[in-house]
Protein backbone atom coordinates (compact mmCIF):
# COMPACT_ATOMS: atom_id res chain seq x y z
CA UNK A 1 0.00 0.00 0.00
CA UNK A 2 1.46 3.60 -0.80
CA UNK A 3 2.30 5.14 2.76
CA UNK A 4 -0.14 8.58 1.56
CA UNK A 5 -2.99 5.67 1.54
CA UNK A 6 -1.49 4.75 5.46
CA UNK A 7 -1.31 8.45 6.18
CA UNK A 8 -4.52 9.40 5.27
CA UNK A 9 -6.63 11.70 8.00
CA UNK A 10 -8.87 10.14 9.84
CA UNK A 11 -12.02 11.11 12.17
CA UNK A 12 -13.37 9.60 15.63
CA UNK A 13 -17.36 9.62 14.79
CA UNK A 14 -20.47 9.03 16.25
CA UNK A 15 -23.72 9.51 15.16
CA UNK A 16 -26.79 10.42 18.07
CA UNK A 17 -29.89 11.61 18.82
CA UNK A 18 -30.17 15.26 20.63
CA UNK A 19 -31.95 16.20 23.54
CA UNK A 20 -33.81 19.28 23.59
CA UNK A 21 -32.01 22.54 25.28
CA UNK A 22 -34.48 22.65 28.33
CA UNK A 23 -33.45 18.55 29.25
CA UNK A 24 -29.63 19.03 28.25
CA UNK A 25 -30.10 22.16 30.61
CA UNK A 26 -31.89 20.50 33.36
CA UNK A 27 -29.06 17.36 33.61
CA UNK A 28 -26.21 20.12 33.20
CA UNK A 29 -28.31 21.99 36.93
CA UNK A 30 -29.03 18.57 38.82
CA UNK A 31 -25.26 17.60 38.10
CA UNK A 32 -23.75 20.21 39.45
CA UNK A 33 -24.61 19.47 43.03
CA UNK A 34 -25.45 15.39 41.84
CA UNK A 35 -22.19 14.79 40.55
CA UNK A 36 -19.86 17.57 42.62
CA UNK A 37 -17.94 13.47 43.76
CA UNK A 38 -14.35 14.81 43.36
CA UNK A 39 -14.36 11.44 40.65
CA UNK A 40 -16.20 11.95 38.43
CA UNK A 41 -15.98 14.34 35.34
CA UNK A 42 -19.16 15.39 34.36
CA UNK A 43 -20.41 15.43 30.71
CA UNK A 44 -20.93 19.49 29.86
CA UNK A 45 -24.47 20.00 29.21
CA UNK A 46 -23.85 21.08 25.78
CA UNK A 47 -22.48 17.32 25.43
CA UNK A 48 -25.41 15.51 26.31
CA UNK A 49 -26.41 13.13 23.39
CA UNK A 50 -28.20 9.29 23.27
CA UNK A 51 -25.60 8.08 21.28
CA UNK A 52 -26.85 5.53 18.30
CA UNK A 53 -24.26 4.55 16.64
CA UNK A 54 -20.37 4.67 17.17
CA UNK A 55 -18.09 4.44 14.22
CA UNK A 56 -14.58 4.85 15.46
CA UNK A 57 -12.12 6.32 13.40
CA UNK A 58 -12.86 6.64 9.83
CA UNK A 59 -11.29 7.61 7.10
CA UNK A 60 -12.48 11.52 6.41
CA UNK A 61 -13.46 11.08 3.06
CA UNK A 62 -15.93 9.10 3.60
CA UNK A 63 -17.42 11.55 5.75
CA UNK A 64 -19.46 13.16 3.04
CA UNK A 65 -21.49 9.58 2.80
CA UNK A 66 -22.04 9.03 5.68
CA UNK A 67 -23.59 12.23 6.54
CA UNK A 68 -26.05 11.55 3.53
CA UNK A 69 -26.74 8.01 5.48
CA UNK A 70 -27.63 10.12 8.43
CA UNK A 71 -29.86 12.82 6.74
CA UNK A 72 -31.70 9.70 4.81
CA UNK A 73 -32.65 7.89 7.92
CA UNK A 74 -34.88 11.06 10.05
CA UNK A 75 -38.20 10.04 10.94
CA UNK A 76 -40.64 11.50 13.70
CA UNK A 77 -39.32 12.89 17.12
CA UNK A 78 -39.12 10.16 18.93
CA UNK A 79 -40.58 10.61 22.66
CA UNK A 80 -38.36 9.92 25.22
CA UNK A 81 -38.86 9.00 29.12
CA UNK A 82 -35.48 9.39 31.47
CA UNK A 83 -35.03 7.11 34.13
CA UNK A 84 -32.70 7.58 37.50
CA UNK A 85 -28.70 7.50 36.90
CA UNK A 86 -27.16 3.95 37.45
CA UNK A 87 -23.40 2.86 37.25
CA UNK A 88 -21.84 1.27 34.45
CA UNK A 89 -20.08 -1.75 35.08
CA UNK A 90 -23.07 -2.38 37.41
CA UNK A 91 -21.11 -4.04 40.31
CA UNK A 92 -17.63 -3.81 41.09
CA UNK A 93 -15.94 0.29 40.65
CA UNK A 94 -18.19 2.40 38.54
CA UNK A 95 -16.75 3.62 35.06
CA UNK A 96 -19.32 5.78 34.25
CA UNK A 97 -22.50 7.14 35.16
CA UNK A 98 -25.65 7.07 32.60
CA UNK A 99 -29.27 7.99 32.75
CA UNK A 100 -31.16 5.19 30.88
CA UNK A 101 -33.38 6.61 28.42
CA UNK A 102 -36.81 4.22 27.62
CA UNK A 103 -37.88 5.36 23.86
CA UNK A 104 -39.16 3.07 21.63
CA UNK A 105 -38.95 5.49 18.57
CA UNK A 106 -35.26 5.89 19.46
CA UNK A 107 -34.46 2.36 19.14
CA UNK A 108 -36.62 2.14 15.52
CA UNK A 109 -34.58 4.86 14.72
CA UNK A 110 -31.59 3.57 15.32
CA UNK A 111 -32.26 -0.23 13.90
CA UNK A 112 -33.10 1.73 10.64
CA UNK A 113 -29.98 3.98 10.80
CA UNK A 114 -27.75 1.18 11.69
CA UNK A 115 -28.75 -0.60 9.11
CA UNK A 116 -28.22 1.78 6.34
CA UNK A 117 -24.86 2.49 7.66
CA UNK A 118 -23.87 -1.67 7.85
CA UNK A 119 -25.11 -1.54 3.94
CA UNK A 120 -22.76 1.36 3.44
CA UNK A 121 -19.59 -0.20 4.95
CA UNK A 122 -19.65 2.51 7.38
CA UNK A 123 -20.49 0.93 10.39
CA UNK A 124 -19.97 -2.56 12.31
CA UNK A 125 -22.83 -3.14 14.57
CA UNK A 126 -22.22 -3.83 18.07
CA UNK A 127 -22.81 -7.32 19.39
CA UNK A 128 -24.60 -6.73 22.59
CA UNK A 129 -28.43 -4.68 22.12
CA UNK A 130 -28.21 -1.29 21.71
CA UNK A 131 -29.05 0.25 25.36
CA UNK A 132 -30.36 3.52 24.53
CA UNK A 133 -28.88 6.36 27.69
CA UNK A 134 -27.50 9.31 28.53
CA UNK A 135 -23.80 9.79 29.62
CA UNK A 136 -23.09 12.22 32.31
CA UNK A 137 -20.09 11.34 33.71
CA UNK A 138 -17.13 9.57 33.40
CA UNK A 139 -14.97 8.45 36.54
CA UNK A 140 -11.49 9.43 36.62
CA UNK A 141 -8.38 7.19 37.09
CA UNK A 142 -7.38 6.43 40.60
CA UNK A 143 -3.85 6.95 39.99
CA UNK A 144 -1.84 8.57 36.75
CA UNK A 145 -0.99 6.17 34.49
CA UNK A 146 -3.56 3.84 35.99
CA UNK A 147 -6.50 1.76 34.29
CA UNK A 148 -8.74 1.74 37.83
CA UNK A 149 -11.08 3.93 37.90
CA UNK A 150 -10.78 5.83 41.39
CA UNK A 151 -13.98 5.10 44.52
CA UNK A 152 -16.93 7.53 43.51
CA UNK A 153 -17.70 8.19 47.46
CA UNK A 154 -20.87 10.18 46.66
CA UNK A 155 -22.64 8.60 43.48
CA UNK A 156 -25.32 10.85 41.80
CA UNK A 157 -28.72 10.24 43.36
CA UNK A 158 -32.63 10.66 41.59
CA UNK A 159 -33.77 12.83 38.96
CA UNK A 160 -35.39 15.74 39.61
CA UNK A 161 -39.37 15.17 39.17
CA UNK A 162 -38.95 17.99 35.95
CA UNK A 163 -36.68 15.47 34.29
CA UNK A 164 -38.55 12.44 34.79
CA UNK A 165 -41.46 14.01 31.80
CA UNK A 166 -41.29 12.68 28.30
CA UNK A 167 -40.37 14.88 25.66
CA UNK A 168 -39.34 14.49 22.05
CA UNK A 169 -35.58 14.20 20.54
CA UNK A 170 -34.95 16.87 18.22
CA UNK A 171 -32.66 15.89 15.76
CA UNK A 172 -30.15 13.36 14.42
CA UNK A 173 -26.58 14.35 14.19
CA UNK A 174 -23.04 13.31 13.49
CA UNK A 175 -20.56 14.08 15.32
CA UNK A 176 -16.70 14.40 15.00
CA UNK A 177 -14.85 14.00 18.49
CA UNK A 178 -11.73 15.81 18.91
CA UNK A 179 -10.02 14.52 22.45
CA UNK A 180 -8.70 17.29 24.14
CA UNK A 181 -6.40 18.30 27.03
CA UNK A 182 -9.54 19.26 28.56
CA UNK A 183 -11.80 16.44 27.20
CA UNK A 184 -13.39 15.44 24.53
CA UNK A 185 -15.34 17.70 22.42
CA UNK A 186 -17.91 17.00 19.98
CA UNK A 187 -18.10 18.99 16.89
CA UNK A 188 -21.86 18.56 14.75
CA UNK A 189 -21.04 17.52 11.45
CA UNK A 190 -24.43 16.83 9.88
CA UNK A 191 -27.51 17.19 11.38
CA UNK A 192 -31.17 16.19 10.30
CA UNK A 193 -34.33 17.84 12.30
CA UNK A 194 -36.89 14.73 13.17
CA UNK A 195 -40.65 16.70 12.54
CA UNK A 196 -42.34 17.41 15.16
CA UNK A 197 -40.50 18.20 17.67
CA UNK A 198 -40.11 22.13 17.09
CA UNK A 199 -43.39 22.46 19.13
CA UNK A 200 -41.90 21.68 22.80
P1 LIG B 1 -21.30 6.59 25.95
O1 LIG B 1 -22.31 7.68 25.96
O2 LIG B 1 -21.84 5.28 26.28
O3 LIG B 1 -20.07 6.94 26.71
C1 LIG B 1 -18.67 9.81 21.88
O4 LIG B 1 -17.50 9.28 22.39
C2 LIG B 1 -19.84 8.91 22.13
O5 LIG B 1 -19.60 7.66 21.54
C3 LIG B 1 -20.06 8.69 23.61
O6 LIG B 1 -21.35 9.11 23.96
C4 LIG B 1 -19.85 7.21 23.84
O7 LIG B 1 -20.89 6.52 24.41
C5 LIG B 1 -19.74 6.63 22.46
N1 LIG B 1 -18.58 5.74 22.44
C6 LIG B 1 -17.31 6.08 22.64
N2 LIG B 1 -16.51 5.02 22.53
C7 LIG B 1 -17.30 3.98 22.26
C8 LIG B 1 -17.06 2.60 22.03
N3 LIG B 1 -15.83 2.09 22.04
N4 LIG B 1 -18.12 1.82 21.78
C9 LIG B 1 -19.36 2.32 21.78
N5 LIG B 1 -19.65 3.61 21.97
C10 LIG B 1 -18.63 4.44 22.22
Amino acid sequence: MPKERLKAPRARLFVALDLPDHVREGIGKWGREALADPSLRPVGAESLHVTLAFLGSRPEAEIDAIAGVVRESGGPAPWIELLDPLQRPPRGRARLYAIPAISPGAEALQAGLAQKLVEGGFYEPEKRPFWPHVTVARVRSEARGSRRPAVVADPPGALPKGLSEAFLGVRLALYRSEIQPTGARYVPLAQVELPGAGWQ
